[in-house]
């Protein structure tokens, strides 16, 4: 186990927890301050658990029943009293509580499955974008489904300039598609991989990290990297002592591996003979892959084995992105 990273991730969570709760805490006494009967109401609240924690101390089994029954029909009154008091100054209950980043495991990094206690997908997640170096995993936040505008993409239909009989705007419509389908069904073994074509600036990587974020919300793991880090971590693990070989099956294991900018690393024959025992070892265990590329298909072909390509395309479902480069546009835009 690479504790390094480990320990690394549950000291962020330590503290992320830690915020959460004084921000709370901060809130609460805020509103307290300024409403004194519902700081009142919450006194109340917190005097009777301690009672009925002490109550469960108690010898008379008897009594402590019916005590516990009665304290626990107060403890739902003074609830119900302080939902109507909350209710009547508009203040949501939630904001009294603490807001924590991953409502699974409020932010503890771990979770009870049938009383064993478990990492939840999110630490493990983290852990995955530590060990991959996966700080553009960040991006998401910008480039997501709900970010992605339609209005880059133009509406003409071009021939000569585009090479493909329909608008860029309706071919990204169904490649839009095509990506949330894929998400969709990620774990269907009739689901193909995608393969991202096209060239400069045209959204590859903006719909890669949109798909990206939608595994990471739906509770999936991915592991997200351009192709010439990912090939040197793969590198890095594979013939480096001492390198975390649990963490190294993860590229195997993981429900998505997005391999971004294929054609821009470094080829050995090492890293090629590497990168395919991946891609094959995935395919066989319905493993989904997301590739995307600047180069063309017949670029691909001289550039890697004729014979392993054409076999691998087979498994991909081919995304063609066409139209006008975006980042020019951004730029002339100035956004
Ligand atoms: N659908 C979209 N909505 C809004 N902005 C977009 C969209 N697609 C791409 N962009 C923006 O356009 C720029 C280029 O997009 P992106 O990096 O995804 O292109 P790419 O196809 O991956 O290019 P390259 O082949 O050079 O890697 C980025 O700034 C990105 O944020
Ligand atoms: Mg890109
Ligand atoms: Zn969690």
């Amino acid at each position: 186990m690479d504790s390094d990273a480990y320990l690394k991730i549950k000291k962020e969570y330590d503290i992320k927890r830690e915020k959460a709760l004084a921000d709370a805490k901060a809130r609460r006494e805020a509103i307290y301050l300024k409403y004194p009967k519902l700081g009142e109401l919450e006194n109340e609240k917190n005097m009777l658990a301690i009672k009925i924690t002490q109550n469960i101390l108690r010898l008379d089994e008897l009594n402590r029943q019916i005590e516990q029954d009665n304290m626990q029909l107060k403890l739902e009154n003074i609830d119900k009293k302080i939902e109507k008091e909350l209710k009547s100054i508009g203040i949501d209950k939630e904001e009294l509580e603490p807001n924590y980043e991953c409502k699974n495991c409020n932010d503890t990094g771990v979770i009870n499955n049938n009383g064993t206690t478990e990492y939840c997908h999110c630490f493990l997640q983290k852990v995955i974008n530590e060990t991959y170096k996966q700080t553009n995993i960040s991006k998401i936040d910008e480039e997501n489904f709900d970010t992605f505008d339609l209005g880059f993409y133009s509406n003409n239909v071009d021939y000569e300039k585009y090479g493909i009989k329909k608008s860029p705007r309706q071919n990204i419509e169904s490649i839009k598609k095509i990506a949330l389908d894929f998400v969709d069904n990620v774990d269907n073994p009739s689901q193909k991989n995608l393969l991202f074509v096209g060239n400069t600036g045209l959204g590859k990587t903006f719909l890669a990290n949109a798909i990206a974020k939608k595994m990471l919300d739906n509770a999936k793991s991915v592991i997200y990297q351009t192709a010439p880090i990912f090939m040197d971590k793969i590198m890095e693990f594979k013939f480096s002592q001492g390198a975390d070989k649990s963490q190294y099956y993860k590229i195997f294991d993981v429900d998505l591996l997005i391999i971004d900018d294929l054609g821009t690393e470094t080829m050995t024959n090492n890293k090629y003979t590497e990168l395919f025992n991946i891609i094959n070892t995935r395919l066989l265990n319905n493993k989904k892959i997301l590739i995307s590329t600047n180069l063309t298909l017949n670029e691909l072909y001289e550039r890697y084995d004729e014979r392993v390509i054409s076999r691998l395309i087979g498994e991909f479902r081919i995304c063609k992105f066409v139209g006008d480069d975006i980042r020019l546009k951004k730029k002339r835009l100035n956004i």
